[in-house]
């Protein structure tokens, strides 16, 4: 798994408990906050954000991608999933597919809660044999 510096890491905790502030979850009620370190070094954050039509909800994780992709950034070191439950929050499975896009294998997937309980997976962990551009595109 690649490291990331401690203080770094915690600069990426604390802008993923800020992005869990912004949460929009009033059907759920179940806040979800996710930031990324991008690869130029960048932090970038995102928010569940969900609607009266349920279906339409979109997860933390894949609006920080989003945000970070619209910003010009398409890869990253790492991500954090913060919420304030004491089970930590492990990605969903659209998540883990939207993350297997534009993280390696070998990135570290870093489930955050108010205790500051951790839990660290790598994608591969999480999704393996994903379906990736390489199954698309000629790399
Ligand atoms: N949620 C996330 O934002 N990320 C996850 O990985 C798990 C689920 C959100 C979606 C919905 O707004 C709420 O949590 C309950 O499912």
């Amino acid at each position: 798994m690649n490291e990331i510096k401690t203080e770094l890491l915690d600069e990426v905790i604390k802008a993923a408990k800020a992005s869990y502030q912004l949460a929009y979850a009033p059907y759920s009620n179940f806040h979800v906050g996710a930031s990324a370190l991008t690869a130029k070094g960048n932090i970038v954050q995102g928010c569940n954000v969900e609607n009266a039509s349920y279906g339409l909800t979109v997860c933390a994780e894949r609006n920080c991608i989003s945000n970070a992709v619209i910003s010009g950034e398409q890869n990253f070191q790492v991500i954090v999933i913060y919420t304030e439950q004491d089970k930590l929050t492990p990605p969903c499975g659209a998540c883990r597919q939207v993350i297997a896009e534009f993280f390696e294998q070998s990135a570290p997937v870093i489930a955050v809660n108010h205790k500051n309980d951790r839990k660290v997976w790598t994608v591969q962990q999480l999704l393996p044999d994903a379906f990736t551009p390489k199954d698309l595109l000629d790399l």
